[in-house]
């Protein structure tokens, strides 16, 4: 498909060097907006983090500037995108680069109803040219990669075949990095919560794909929850995805860099990060925001140790009340010292 895209759009930053995604945490909806990126990088350096799913339409028609927008701090940053028609997808994949991200992502695996209808996310397994027309498209849009997370089926269509059948037909449009959500979604009768937990996990798939597939980068994601999985499936995969365990959990991600990229830097603490956290959060109530929207992502950091309930309840419950956020956010640091 042919199309223009006015000069005026064309990025002028400096170019960035492909990202890594030997660890990357998942695309979730309403969960990894800017400000739980921007708590998670504290975490890791080197991690990969994405977006939550933008749909075409929401960038094309709406406040698109909202949507985009991230701290510096952030990278490497994927934008995912939702959608279905190459040319909305092609003109979303430039203003993704346009706003300097790293990478630009097609969401084929999200099971909701509303996003079937429009013919956006795991749906669109049954439809691999058209997927293979939107990354051409979209390729030929930017020069920064693009990505396709996917399901290993959709019901009705759940063969190894027709799995083969799909990464082979995105590949030939140019896409050369897939991430595996190793489970089918079942599009009518499940909601989207369910569809990310009864389809049983099936890495023996994901890892058959990867072995038919020898030059294309494959991650791996879905019930992944230690550093010492992500060690083990990196035998197999070129990459882990975390996505619940990475958000419920972030702590786990204090030593991705440490662990998994070789990094000699010393290993944050849970107090250092919500230190350093704590001038981006001021910033953000003195520019009339509230301080749940940040500290609702930090809740995490509240499990396992003593006084971890206590945390949790001062910045999920008392926060609603307090006239001073920032006391409280102080009070609640207390909890984390030598942790
Ligand atoms: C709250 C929530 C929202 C999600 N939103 C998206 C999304 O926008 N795009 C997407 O591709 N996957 C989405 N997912 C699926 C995750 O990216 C991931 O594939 C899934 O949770 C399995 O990984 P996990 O077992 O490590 O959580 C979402 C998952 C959750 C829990």
């Amino acid at each position: 498909m042919n199309f223009e895209i006015s000069e005026a759009h064309v990025n002028t930053s400096p170019a960035r060097s492909e990202p890594s995604r030997r660890f990357s945490v998942a695309p979730m909806m309403d969960w990894t907006d800017r400000h739980c990126r921007f708590f998670l990088r504290l975490l890791s350096k080197h991690a990969l983090l994405y977006t939550e799913m933008v749909t075409t339409g929401a960038l094309l028609n709406g406040d698109h500037e909202r949507f985009l927008r991230h701290n510096e701090a952030e990278h490497p940053l994927a934008l995912q995108l939702g959608g279905s028609v190459p040319l909305d997808l092609a003109m979303c994949a430039r203003m993704a680069q346009d706003h300097g991200y790293d990478e630009v992502n097609l969401n084929v695996g999200c099971p909701s109803d509303r996003v079937q209808n429009n013919m956006i996310g795991a749906c669109l397994m049954g439809h691999p040219q058209l997927v293979a027309d939107c990354v051409k498209a979209m390729r030929d849009a930017v020069s920064i990669p693009v990505t396709v997370k996917h399901r290993i089926g959709i019901n009705g269509r759940d063969s190894y075949e027709e799995l083969c059948d799909f990464v082979g037909t995105v590949r030939d449009a140019g896409c050369t990095s897939f991430t595996v959500h190793a489970r089918i979604a079942i599009l009518e009768g499940l909601s989207p919560k369910e569809n990310r937990d009864i389809p049983p996990l099936r890495y023996d798939v994901a890892a058959r794909l990867k072995a038919d597939f020898p030059e294309l980068e494959i991650i791996l994601n879905g019930g992944i929850k230690t550093l010492e999985a992500c060690h083990e499936y990196l035998q197999t995969f070129d990459g882990v995805m975390l996505g619940r365990e990475a958000y419920h959990n972030p702590y786990v991600m204090a030593e991705v860099d440490q662990q998994l990229f070789g990094s000699t830097a010393p290993v944050i603490s849970r107090a250092e990060a919500l230190a350093q956290l704590r001038p981006y959060i001021a910033a953000h109530i003195d520019a009339g925001g509230s301080m749940h929207h940040i500290t609702r992502h930090v809740l995490g950091l509240g499990t396992g140790f003593p006084g971890a309930r206590k945390f949790r309840q001062l910045l999920s419950v008392d926060i609603h009340k307090a006239k001073e956020p920032l006391v409280l956010l102080d009070q609640a640091a207390e909890l984390l010292e030598g942790r």
